[in-house]
């Protein structure tokens, strides 16, 4: 499915990026391995003999596969520019990004502190943009010479991203900031021959250690936190193939992918005077368009 294809697969070294690579290169891709090798929260590792990026370079190599390493951060516009035009120099092309790397600085609005809100925007929104926007050059620049592109966006969201969770303030407004750069960006990218779209994966890697997400050796075959479970559907995304789909949110759940809705607008209450609403009139107005037990609070997670 994806002989001759060049991949670039961020936070490629560990949990649902390794499996990614790991697929991609089955499939005949190129890999690029992207990885920082940091802790969960973005700190620095143990200084470990060898990168996850170079293990999982080395996997690919074992079962014959083409892959390199990478080991700068996704938030370093210039890092990111620099493997883009590395992966050019060294396979001549690029086909798809999957941009994966990500940190959890989970805490309360109150607890908050400025340094985690940003560190957090920083790998997932701004890193999801930065390798984003130095493809799109790249394509862009390749269409406008005439050469042919199917270039491939698949970004990554997630359950808070698309509905919110309780203490993670930042992950949850950089996953729904990916998901709504997902849409836009297929919106220009559909000018020069490229898709976006966004998996909302579920898995039992150590970003999830203590949620319950346990891997279970699945006795029927299908272990449901697999972090390869939403690779295939990664691997599809990735090829020619899926021209025809951009701007959606996939989310894989065991062996289920789901098309997910956008936010909707429901129908609404106009003013009764025929001009603008009057702030007296909301309060019941609302009452009657949502209900009186509102379905949307129903739905909120509240601990
Ligand atoms: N595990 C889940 O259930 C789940 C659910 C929804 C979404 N996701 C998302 O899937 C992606 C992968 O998560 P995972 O569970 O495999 O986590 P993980 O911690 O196992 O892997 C993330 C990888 O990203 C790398 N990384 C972190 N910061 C980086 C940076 N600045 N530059 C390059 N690499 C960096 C880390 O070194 C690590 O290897 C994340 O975006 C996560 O938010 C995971």
């Amino acid at each position: 499915m994806l002989d001759g294809r060049v991949v670039i697969v961020t936070g490629g070294g560990r949990g649902i990026g390794r499996a990614h690579c790991l697929e991609l290169a089955a499939h005949g891709a190129m890999v690029v391995v992207n990885d920082l090798g940091v802790g969960v929260r973005g700190e620095s590792a143990d200084d470990a003999a060898q990168s996850p990026a170079d293990a999982v370079v080395a996997e690919i190599e074992a079962i014959g596969g083409v892959a390199v390493s990478d080991t700068g951060s996704v938030a370093d516009w210039a890092a990111v520019a620099a493997m883009v035009q590395r992966t050019i120099e060294r396979f001549g092309r690029l086909d798809a990004v999957v941009n994966n790397a990500g940190i959890l600085r989970d805490a309360t609005i109150t607890s908050m502190t400025e340094q985690d809100w940003d560190a957090v925007l920083a790998v997932h929104l701004k890193g999801t943009f930065a390798l984003t926007k130095h493809a799109c050059d790249y394509w862009r620049a390749q269409y406008k010479a005439g050469q042919p592109v199917s270039g491939r966006i698949v970004n990554t969201t997630s359950g808070a991203g698309l509905v919110g969770n309780f203490g993670q303030a930042a992950y949850a407004a950089s996953k729904a900031g990916i998901a709504n750069l997902t849409r836009t960006t297929a919106m220009e990218g559909a000018r020069y021959g490229v898709t976006a779209n966004c998996i909302a994966p579920i898995a039992a890697t150590r970003m999830t250690a203590g949620t319950g997400h346990a891997q279970s050796g699945g006795g029927d075959g299908l272990d449901p936190f697999d972090p390869a479970n939403s690779s295939p559907v990664v691997a599809w995304l990735c090829s020619e193939q899926s021209g025809w789909l951009t701007g959606q949110v996939l989310r894989i759940d065991g062996n289920t992918v789901h098309p997910v809705d956008t936010w909707t607008v429901r129908p609404g209450y106009t003013a009764a005077g025929g001009g603008r609403l009057s702030a007296t009139e909301i309060d019941a107005a609302l009452r009657v368009v949502m209900g009186v037990a509102p379905a949307g609070l129903a739905a909120l997670r509240v601990r």
